[in-house]
């Protein structure tokens, strides 16, 4: 079921939907102007209510024939001065909701007066993104629900910018296949499933794709992504999507995206418990995320190369399986002692953050469900960063600001380092109990060749287990907003 969306100029109070959102700020008048219409009731029925147009509040109000449509939805934006991207999102993704609950199939929206492209990209966003469903386990009439929403016209004061309609549903059709992938469950997605999903997703976009198979891995010395994936009975793969510049030749630079690709993460011999077990289909959302980037980015087509890895394998506990203890030697040749078998997201990262450096990556930026120590420290609501580059560090934090992202750095003292000695190999894959994000990310820079890198930690932020205002339970595609907005920018 497709969504589609089209542009009207003027006013959209006549507008013949199932529903009209309009948007209203918080200290304004909460009925949007409209409460003519309703003989001057609709106001102060909505002020004691409680309805006072604070950010990302919604609420729907019956027409009884007063206007075209059966349903008129206000959509809070906040104070006037502060409204940004994502008071927008939240805004029209609340209130499109309100419409889809009332059983709207069309809807109206009208922007605010002032809206440019980015504030139409930002609506577009929530909009769609609010409406995300995932059904594919459902079966009758729950796989196909009687309330959707199957067209949306925005109505602009000007003209509405066509180019910021379409990269906002670049953007979110990004966001719902990460999202996608991420809600699939691991018996769907083992790693030769992943493959075959990321080549189906380059060639539809039309990148590049190549998938390096189990032998090809032993071929190339990939060991640290074969000795997780060893316990499992599904092999691991490292999948590889190119994008180049419509011109190749005005690549700014090359960016490689890395994403963590653990399809179940069991903890191993090192196994997890129960609780901590049950979530672990989503382990794969770095993957994910960088999946979803690289369909956007085809439609997009920023102005650098960008090069996406997936790092696919399953970390399961078996007769095969690796063992804590066991040392192993990279792709770069550095060795390692497993001091736990359920570490095993920064092994696979170790050998796909070579690949990239030696793929030509200009600069590295890896996505990782990682550990359980960046939850303590930031919760779901931020993402945590750990880099080797400060521009690089700087550049994503303030892309990441723009597109509505919450993203914090850790430090990266060298005494952190030191907590990475082992008594027998090159390096220990865990650095003990204090500091474990930081030390789990800077694990994976002894890998990057030297090269500028950055490592999003988005354990917890991949999925959630509350509905948001744009973003329904399960998978989120956190930080493919982020990722996109950081390449637009790096190819201005
Ligand atoms: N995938 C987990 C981290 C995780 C935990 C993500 C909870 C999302 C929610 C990762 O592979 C892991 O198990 N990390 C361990 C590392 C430890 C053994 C050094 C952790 O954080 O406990
Ligand atoms: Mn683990
Ligand atoms: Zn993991």
């Amino acid at each position: 079921m497709a969504l589609t969306l089209s542009t009207r100029t003027g006013d959209a109070t006549g507008a013949t939907a199932d529903a009209l959102i309009v948007p209203v700020h918080a200290g304004e008048d909460p009925a949007g102007g409209l409460d003519g219409r309703f003989d001057g009731q609709l106001a102060p029925t909505l002020a004691a209510a409680g309805f006072a147009g604070k950010r990302g509040e919604a609420t729907a109000v019956p027409t009884f024939g007063r206007l075209p449509a059966r349903w008129l939805v206000l959509a809070g934006l906040g104070a006037r001065e502060g409204v940004d991207g994502e008071a927008l999102r939240r805004a029209y993704g609340a209130a499109v909701k309100r419409a889809r609950d009332g059983g709207a199939r069309t809807v109206a929206a009208q922007l605010p007066a002032d809206a440019g492209a980015d504030a139409v990209r930002a609506i577009v966003e929530g909009l769609s993104l609010a409406l995300y469903r995932f059904t594919r386990y459902k079966t009758g009439e729950a796989a196909t629900p009687a309330k959707a929403v199957a067209a949306i016209e925005l109505w602009g004061a000007a003209e509405v910018p066509q180019d910021a309609i379409e990269r906002g549903r670049a953007v979110a059709g990004g966001v719902a296949l990460a999202r996608d992938l991420v809600n699939t469950i691991s018996d769907d997605k083992t790693p030769p499933q992943i493959a075959e999903w990321a080549r189906r997703v380059a060639d539809e976009a039309g990148l590049a794709c190549r998938v390096l198979d189990r032998a090809q891995l032993a071929a190339g010395g990939y060991n640290a992504i074969l000795t997780v994936g060893k316990g499992s009975a599904a092999e691991p793969r490292l999948v590889e999507l190119t994008y180049t510049p419509p011109d190749g030749a005005a690549a700014a630079k090359t960016v490689a995206l890395v994403g963590k690709t653990i399809t179940f993460d069991s903890g191993g011999l090192d196994l997890k418990t129960a609780e901590g077990m049950y979530t672990m289909k989503t382990d794969m959302g770095g993957g994910a995320s960088v999946l979803g980037a690289m369909q956007a980015v085809a439609a997009l087509r920023p102005g650098v190369k960008v090069i996406g890895i997936l790092t696919a394998a399953e970390n399961m506990p078996s007769g095969t399986a690796m063992r804590p203890s066991d040392v192993v030697t990279a792709l770069n040749g550095k060795t390692f002692e497993i001091g736990n078998t359920d570490a095993e997201g920064r092994m696979v990262l170790a050998d796909a953050v070579t690949h990239a450096a030696r793929a030509g990556a200009d600069e590295i930026i890896d996505l990782a469900t990682l550990t359980g120590a960046k939850m303590v420290a930031l919760g779901a609501t931020a993402v945590a960063a750990v880099g080797n580059d400060q521009a690089l560090t700087d550049r994503f934090l303030a892309a990441a600001a723009a597109a509505g992202e919450r993203v914090w750095p850790l430090p990266t003292w060298d005494e952190y380092k030191d907590q990475l000695k082992s008594d027998i190999a090159d390096l220990k894959s865990t650095g003990g109990r204090g500091a474990g994000a930081i030390t789990a990310g800077l694990f994976i820079g002894e890998f990057v060749e030297g090269k500028p890198w950055l490592h999003l930690d988005i354990a917890g932020s991949a999925a959630t287990d509350q509905d948001g205002p744009y973003t329904p339970k399960g998978g989120t595609g956190v930080m493919v907003r982020a990722l996109l907005r950081y390449l637009e920018d790096a190819g201005r």
